[in-house]
């Protein structure tokens, strides 16, 4: 009698895989079926389109109607097959032309009427019509945030007619006006640097660790700005490039189903609680989402209280570290999401957090201090390029220093370095191995200065490579082209750990 073929997305992480809806009418016991792997919300489609398309004045046939989800090993979540499988009981039935279906995408959710809800993962199917040349036909709610992606041929809807009537050439649905997506001026640089007072020490680091994307611990007794300072780095970041806004964006998309439009350019900053799991940082789910670190991507993870959280979601960190992506995989699907962040961790020096304090005394014994440290040995801290002090300024002396700097006047000059680095194709902190004498160009005094430190302080080669990496930030800092001894040896003084 028919069959009708309309090309969908479905949601899967940051993907949008293709899904071919197939409407097939035949003779036989009336009645519809959706096959594929649906959800919950996919099958309770057949009572929409039915509502819809009889509310729309169309016909729904007591035949057997079944609508199949291919390829069927995908899930298949939400509403947003409501409108392919409408668009392909039409066609079936030779109520809307073939042919008119055959060259676009559908994505949407139905209410009862025939008018189109937004759904999920707009941003992505966006995406992945883009890249295969499509053009998509969406709910207009959806339309903000897919008109994001610049080359995506986007339609958008009110109401299930209206495509209709676009479809059989009676009334054309005109495209969305074209204008690049606004950047927003970014909420978190309410929390600016000029709050700090002193701490002219840890204001350098943080400067140092912005300008070349350097991880960055701030360890000091209870109440000397660590917390401060780090919730400030974020603010200090250049805004993204389109291309990584769209990551983040997509990302972002991924945990919650929709983008926020207004967000558009702006870095992450997350800040996890000590007290959350594995999983809530790395991700996971039966439906793949991203974690805590993934939502960080390009952006800032502060992990607050770094000893705090538990071992096991420490170490669970390791692999994103060093793959900057994680791979979350669960029965229903696989997915790898991004999770290139800056790291930002504050710490206390002991478990009472005075140990070295000028004022107040430390209570704990040395097998304590060393079981709190060793919560954050090994490879976290050999991955953390800084690590700085934070000491309490002598009583009083916090009322009588001056505002220090602002973030926007510190931003312009992180800005400004990092642009030497992005011209040499890479930011400093993730230099790569083979490139690291070439582009740093120590100068004799450095390397030898260096190699004294190593040996006195036994550095791994890795932490000497690291020392080099800051030594080149402070170097494109000061507009150096080579490294001299001044540069390595503020880089050595920025880690402290190592000395003890
Ligand atoms: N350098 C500073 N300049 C201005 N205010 C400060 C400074 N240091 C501390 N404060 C004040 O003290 C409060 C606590 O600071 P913050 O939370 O950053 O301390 P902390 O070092 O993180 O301490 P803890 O180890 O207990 O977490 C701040 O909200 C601020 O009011
Ligand atoms: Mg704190
Ligand atoms: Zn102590």
């Amino acid at each position: 009698m028919g069959l009708a073929i309309v090309s969908s997305r479905a949601h899967l992480g940051m993907d949008a895989p293709e899904v071919a809806v197939e409407v097939n009418i035949a003779g036989g016991l009336p009645g519809m079926s959706i096959v594929g792997l649906p959800e919950a919300a996919v099958r309770e489609s057949k009572d929409r389109v039915k509502a819809a398309l009889q509310n729309c004045g169309f016909d729904f046939p007591a035949v057997k109607i079944t609508v199949s989800l291919a390829p069927a090993d995908l899930p298949k979540a939400g509403g947003r097959f409501d409108l392919p499988i409408a668009l392909g009981i039409l066609a079936a039935t030779r109520q809307l032309p073939g042919k008119s279906i055959a060259r676009a995408e559908f994505i949407g959710e139905l209410s009862l009427d025939g008018r189109l809800r937004p759904v999920h993962g707009a941003l992505s199917a966006a995406v992945a019509a883009g890249a295969s040349g499509r053009q998509l036909l969406l709910p207009r709610g959806n339309l903000a945030e897919a008109a994001l992606v610049a080359d995506a041929d986007l339609l958008g809807a009110e109401h299930l007619l209206e495509i209709c009537a676009h479809l059989s050439g009676a009334d054309r649905i005109s495209p969305p006006p074209t204008q690049p997506p606004a950047y927003s001026s970014s909420p978190l640089t309410i929390e600016d640097l000029s709050e700090v007072r002193g701490q002219a020490a840890a204001r350098r680091a943080l400067e140092i660790s912005a300008s070349g994307g350097h991880d960055l611990l701030l360890i000091g007794p209870p109440g000397t700005g660590k917390s401060m300072l780090a919730r400030r780095l974020v603010g200090l970041l250049p805004p993204l490039p389109d291309a990584q806004a769209l990551e983040v964006a997509l990302v972002s998309a991924a945990a919650s189903g929709l983008f926020d439009v207004g967000c558009w350019g702006q870095r992450p900053f997350r800040h996890p609680h000590h007290s959350a799991s594995a999983a809530a940082l790395t991700g996971g789910g039966r439906v793949p989402r991203p974690g805590e670190v993934s939502l960080a991507h390009r952006g800032v993870l502060l992990l607050d209280e770094l000893p705090e959280f538990a071992r096991n979601v420490l170490e669970s960190l390791r692999q994103p570290l060093e793959d900057r992506q994680v791979t979350v995989a669960r029965v229903a699907a696989r997915t790898t999401f991004p999770a290139d962040f800056q790291l930002v961790a504050t710490m206390n020096p002991c478990p009472c957090g005075y140990r070295g304090d000028s004022v107040a005394a430390c209570r704990c014994t040395p097998d304590a201090v060393d079981r709190y440290r060793s919560r954050i040995s090994g490879p976290l801290l050999d991955r953390l390029d800084l690590h700085v002090e934070v000491p309490r300024p002598p009583p009083g002396r916090l009322l009588r220093v001056t505002a220090g700097e602002s973030s926007n006047d510190v931003a312009a000059r992180v800005a400004a370095a990092r642009q030497v680095q992005l011209d040499r194709g890479w930011v400093n902190a993730r230099l790569p191995g083979a490139r690291l004498l070439e582009t740093c160009r120590p100068r004799r005094d450095g390397l030898r200065l260096l190699e004294r430190a190593a040996t006195r302080f036994g550095l791994s080669a890795r932490a000497c490579h690291r020392v080099l990496r800051v030594a080149r930030t402070i170097a494109d800092m000061d507009g150096a082209v080579t490294l001299d001894q001044s540069h390595v040896s503020e880089a050595l003084s920025l880690r402290q750990i190592d000395r003890r």
